[in-house]
């Protein structure tokens, strides 16, 4: 059976962000972390940025994977001819992740923990030859500070009013000054990842969690197989909290630990020159490891295509499909055939109807449901989400 992991980290993080986001208008801070996440300027060719490969419209993943996730399981880079060996993971919610803890083995962002908060997370891209493929961190300064960048003036305003910083006097011999700056962006930007706009929890099932909504017949009967014949959530944990104060800690549908899944390796020509990913495994040199990748926060899921840690999955039709089959004989090896998880999933004997059910409640957790209330929607007077 799986350790549990859910305790203070969620919750104190979740309490931080409460707090730093209770006003839905952005601060100084965070909107100069907007204006960064989306610009494209700050890539080696100036056509990529943060949202490119973590757009809203792709359930903050890669829309081009999402919209042809066969062709394009991994994102490509500034350079069009790169590409790294990962699928590109939502950034939405990333802001929950609690720090790696080296015992529990859990927690930390990227599929392998690597890095410890989002302001860390946030400087790897920029400098990342099959990302943003920009060549050091003082190119990154001068891009945002250069006159040819549209924005350069709202940075002008922004730096100076958030760090007292002139971005027009800026001495780029001085490294200790450059580190500094480039780790102001970055907190800037994991500022604005920790904000309502990636955190937003207005999904159908947080108003149904809420009372406000009712789920439909197959929703239901998806929910139920999620929470017992699939398994699902003794890793993707679906129920909310309720708190002492009577407010809700919604769900995360992660815990966070990390499990070889057993997932194939792909073929796609992208990945044809990737080596075998050991995940947790390789990033911290135990065997024990190997295989393992983070597990993954559904919301959003829908919108995000393809599935698991190297894109194999094109659908979630798919990813549910060999949940339920995996040992039947039709699937590939698993790439990392050491401690594959046999006893939480691979044979769960649901019928093609209990598959689709699952789909059905799984695309209940794609944010903006407010949207599609009826107009004459009245909620019943229960505690509204944080
Ligand atoms: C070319 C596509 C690409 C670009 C551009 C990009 N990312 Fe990512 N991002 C990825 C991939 C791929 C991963 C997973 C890599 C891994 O796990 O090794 C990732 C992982 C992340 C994660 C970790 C999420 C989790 O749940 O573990 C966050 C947060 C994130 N990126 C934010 C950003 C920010 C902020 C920027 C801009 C500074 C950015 N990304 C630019 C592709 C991209
Ligand atoms: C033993 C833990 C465990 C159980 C049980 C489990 N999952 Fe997962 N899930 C994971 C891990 C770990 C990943 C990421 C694996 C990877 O990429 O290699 C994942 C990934 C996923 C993804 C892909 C998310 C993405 O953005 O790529 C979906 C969808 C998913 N799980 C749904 C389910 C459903 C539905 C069930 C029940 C049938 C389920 N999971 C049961 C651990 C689990």
């Amino acid at each position: 059976m799986k350790k549990k992991f859910l305790g203070k980290a969620v919750l104190s993080s979740m309490m931080v962000l409460m707090g730093a986001t209770s006003a839905m208008a952005l601060t100084g801070q965070e909107k100069l972390g907007q204006m960064l996440y989306f610009d494209k300027y700050l890539s080696l060719n100036h056509n990529q940025s943060c949202a490119s490969c973590h757009h809203p419209a792709a359930g903050w993943a890669d829309p081009l994977n999402a919209a042809m996730p066969d062709v394009y399981p991994v994102s490509l880079g500034s350079d069009r001819n790169l590409n790294g060996c990962r699928n590109a993971p939502p950034s939405g919610y990333a802001a929950f992740t609690p720090l790696f803890d080296n015992q529990m083995l859990a927690g930390g962002q990227f599929w392998d923990g690597r890095a410890d908060t989002l302001k860390d997370q946030a400087k790897g891209p920029f400098l990342n030859p099959v990302e943003m493929g920009m060549p050091d961190e003082a190119a990154v300064i001068a891009a945002i500070a250069d006159r040819n960048n549209p924005k350069s003036r709202a940075y002008q305003t922004f730096f100076r009013q958030v760090y007292g910083v002139n971005l027009s006097k800026i001495d780029y011999t001085n490294n200790a000054l450059i580190l500094d700056l480039y780790d102001k962006v970055a907190e800037a930007i994991g500022s604005f990842e920790q904000t309502k706009r990636l955190t937003s929890f207005t999904s159908k099932y947080d108003y149904y969690l809420a009372g406000m909504t009712t789920l439909s017949d197959q929703e239901m009967a998806g929910l139920a197989l999620f929470e017992g014949k699939g398994g699902c959530n003794a890793c993707h944990p679906s129920a909310a909290q309720v708190n002492t104060d009577a407010t809700i800690t919604p769900p995360l549908f992660t815990d966070f630990t990390y499990d070889n899944l057993g997932v194939p390796k792909s073929s796609n020509v992208l990945l044809t020159d990737c080596p075998t990913d050991l995940g947790l495994g390789g990033r911290i040199n135990d065997p024990a490891q190997d295989g393992k990748f983070k597990v993954s926060s559904l919301r959003n899921v829908e919108m995000s295509a393809p599935y698991a840690h190297n894109g194999y999955f094109a659908t979630l039709a798919d990813i549910v499909h060999f949940y339920n089959t995996r040992e039947d004989g039709t699937w590939p090896g698993p790439e990392v055939a050491a401690n594959v998880n046999y006893n939480e999933l691979g044979n769960l004997g649901l019928t093609v109807q209990e598959e689709a059910d699952l789909v059905a409640f799984l695309q209940t957790l794609t944010d903006g449901f407010e949207d599609k209330m009826p107009r004459n929607f009245v909620p019943p007077s229960i505690t509204p989400l944080p």
